[in-house]
């Protein structure tokens, strides 16, 4: 296929991805040994037969299962080269890589094992092969507000290496307001903001999130077309939606591929870009995702561009890096 081909070939930025969503399970069952860590499968097959979600929450339990197995800074530092190097074969020369401190720290591995890990990995891949990437430090929202004012005080010394902060895990019954001082906080400190919303919650929490939490970008978003007022306020503030098709379709946001929204989004105006959430539990990567598009949807090469130029232009890189890939 010349469409797939094609737009495989060309440059992509990713900006919603979970690094813990990229652990394959080969390396998931490489750690579980050499840390003696119990898992509930006995093989690789076992772990993808597993993954049968029917919703957010049934996909949550078994991500942070699978992170469990992540130690030490080698870990972290293997875990991160892998999906930069994902990046590479799939010409994703930017990447904005969540990461979910408290899923660690719980577990009484801190900033100071996980940072230097990802860092080592993410600066050889732009000495070797050019392609930058920055971080995006999550908060799970079904932890309390004092958790994630912590996580952001556990940060202190790193915050070099952190451009914004981000609001995953179960969305219903943790609206975006829960956090709106630990976001006011964090834009205190330079940081830059963006939420999941709209992805299994109303469109209330989107408009939270961009009122309360000021984001600069909502993560899914899906749901904002339930409200014409709200795309309208989307549209004309041109905040973007990190889309994730694959992702929605295993976490049954929409019960086919067929059924995405994708287009619609596109249609009314708002910018839209397709993301690959977490590669190794919704199978498959960005590429992956621009794909899946094209089999299911009627989308023609026009819309697969303005998705690419979007991805960029959606991005926290400078003008100037912007405009050198656009
Ligand atoms: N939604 C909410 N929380 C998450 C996701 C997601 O898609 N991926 C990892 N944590
Ligand atoms: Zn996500």
């Amino acid at each position: 296929n010349k469409l797939k081909d094609w737009v495989a070939k060309l440059p992509k930025a990713e900006l919603h991805l979970h690094i813990e969503g990229s652990l394959e399970p080969e390396l998931m069952m490489s750690l579980a040994k050499k840390h003696a860590v119990d898992l509930p499968y006995s093989s690789i097959e076992e772990v993808i037969d597993a993954y049968d979600f029917h919703n957010l929450q049934s996909f949550l339990d078994l991500y942070y299962l699978g992170a469990s197995v992540l130690r030490d800074e080698d870990d972290f530092y293997q875990l991160m080269s892998a999906y930069l190097q994902k990046c590479r074969e799939d010409n994703v020369v930017h990447s904005e890589i969540m990461f979910d401190p408290q899923t660690h720290t719980e577990r009484g591995i801190g900033f100071d094992i996980f940072m230097p890990g990802f860092v080592r990995a993410m600066q050889y891949a732009e000495q070797e092969w050019g392609q930058s990437s920055l971080l995006i430090m999550s908060f799970l929202r079904h932890m309390s507000e004092e958790s994630a004012l912590q996580t952001l005080e556990d940060a202190k010394d790193f915050l070099p290496h952190i451009t914004a902060v981000g609001l995953d895990s179960s969305e219903l019954g943790n609206p975006p307001q829960k956090f709106a001082r630990v976001f006011a906080k964090a834009k205190d400190l330079g940081l830059k903001r963006v939420a999941h919303a709209g992805e299994e919650g109303p469109p209330d929490y989107v408009w939270e999130a961009t009122n309360i939490l000021d984001v600069h970008r909502i993560d899914h978003g899906v749901r904002s077309i339930e409200d014409a007022s709200l795309v309208e306020h989307l549209v004309n503030k041109q905040i973007p939606l990190t889309v994730c098709p694959l992702s929605n379709t295993k976490l049954k946001v929409f019960e086919h591929m067929s059924q995405h929204n994708i287009l619609e989004l596109l249609e009314q105006g708002l910018l839209v870009t397709v993301n690959a959430d977490d590669p190794s539990y919704f199978g498959g990567y960005l590429n992956d995702n621009y794909h899946a598009l094209i089999d299911h949807l009627d989308i023609c090469q026009e819309q697969l561009r303005q998705l690419v130029q979007n991805s960029f232009s959606a991005s926290f890189l400078s003008d100037e890096t912007k405009q050198h890939w656009l």
